[in-house]
């Protein structure tokens, strides 16, 4: 079962909102599923997921802030590979998506 009922389903200017296909996904090892072509932070936020990395110093927790892929908050580590974008990066069938913690350089 998907948790959408904190997904937008009309707006007021771009009107009725498509979703894809439902797909799954992992977050942190537990399956969880969303909607295809969704941003990833969506698909979290739905399931009630906040926190998306901590940061490298204070490791404290950081989740979406901007929504446009400009301040880095939502970055992740997705199918291996960090500091993913994830409020701007859509998501696939069965990606691995994991909590980042610090700056991971790869
Ligand atoms: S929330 Fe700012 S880049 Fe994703």
């Amino acid at each position: 079962m998907i948790a959408d009922d904190m997904r937008m389903k009309d707006h007021p200017i771009l009107g009725e909102i498509s979703k894809g296909r439902p797909v799954e996904f992992t977050f942190d090892g537990k399956t969880l599923t969303g909607y295809e072509d969704e941003p990833i932070a969506v698909a979290l936020k739905a399931a009630g997921l906040m926190v998306h990395r901590y940061t490298s110093k204070h490791r404290k927790p950081r989740g979406i802030f901007c929504a446009i892929g400009r301040c880095t908050d939502c970055v992740m580590i997705v199918d291996g590979r960090p500091n993913v974008r994830t409020c701007v990066t859509p998501l696939r069938e069965g990606m691995d998506v994991r909590t980042q913690y610090g700056v991971e350089a790869k």
